[in-house]
């Protein structure tokens, strides 16, 4: 049984204020559920973060990591330091940091080995652009993607780690994959994983990302092997984070 993950990614917004306000939605609205619910807020606020839901159900994680453990990286945060502050996700491959700040497949697989060596659970986000959607290369997109890092971490390393399908031309666009087209690369990529170790493969969830909203998350959801989402500007309400929690938890996926 994998149970359901709804992620929010945040991305590079709010204040103190307004995230006190987003997380008191939550904590007031959030049943504990058969779903797992987790904020991945800026950084610089995970402390307020950590603080405000201590005592609650909700998890709270990071949307970047560091690749190396400590030192002269300016600007950079540590796989420690996310640990330190009670972090149990981290995102890493983002497409917005792939395509926005040059990161590679090897320099994604580095930073979800370092993430899971210092106890932190990595999100590893794949998907492909809309060009090649087009071509017909989404489902070799998303193989090599998944590769790089299955060939650098192991795959036992998988079964701490999530998936996130989230296909580029789907993101902040309010375009969303149909639920057959989430289905198809989300059993790809377990098909992949299985091909290296079966039980792991049965055993990670691959979660859903590109304009979830609370209309459409129940007929992603309801997929056999959509796990959950990875949620982006609809994760900043807090009443449709929590409808779309509780479209998570409605469904257990086996
Ligand atoms: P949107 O839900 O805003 O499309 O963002 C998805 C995303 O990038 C989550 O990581």
């Amino acid at each position: 049984m994998r149970r359901a993950l709804v992620a929010g990614n945040w991305k590079m917004n709010g204040t103190t204020e307004s995230i006190q306000q987003l997380l008191d939605g939550l904590v007031t609205g959030c049943q504990a559920g058969n779903s797992e619910v987790l904020v991945c807020p800026p950084s610089i606020y995970l402390a307020q973060v950590a603080s405000r839901l201590a005592t609650t159900d909700i998890t709270w994680g990071a949307q970047n990591v560091s690749q190396h453990a400590s030192g002269a990286y300016t600007g950079e945060v540590s796989p420690a330091m996310l640990v330190d502050l009670g972090c149990q996700y981290v995102i890493v491959g983002h497409s917005e940091r792939r395509a926005l700040y040059a990161e590679s497949d090897v320099l994604v697989a580095e930073k979800f080995s370092a993430a899971l060596a210092a106890g932190v659970k990595p999100i590893l986000c794949v998907g492909e652009t809309l060009e090649e959607r087009e071509q017909g290369a989404t489902l070799d997109v998303i193989q090599r993607q998944l590769q790089a890092v299955v060939s650098y971490a192991g795959i036992a390393d998988f079964a701490d780690a999530v998936v996130a399908y989230e296909p580029v031309w789907a993101i902040g666009t309010g375009k969303t994959a149909t639920a057959e087209q989430a289905q198809e690369v989300h059993q790809a990529i377990r098909a992949q994983l299985a091909e290296a170790d079966s039980g792991i493969a049965a055993g990670c969830r691959i979660v859903y990302g590109g304009s979830v909203n609370a209309g459409n998350a129940a007929e992603l959801f309801a997929k056999p092997d959509v796990d959950g989402g990875l949620v982006g500007g609809a994760s900043l309400k807090a009443n449709e984070f929590i409808t779309i929690c509780q479209a998570a938890g409605e469904e257990q996926t086996v």
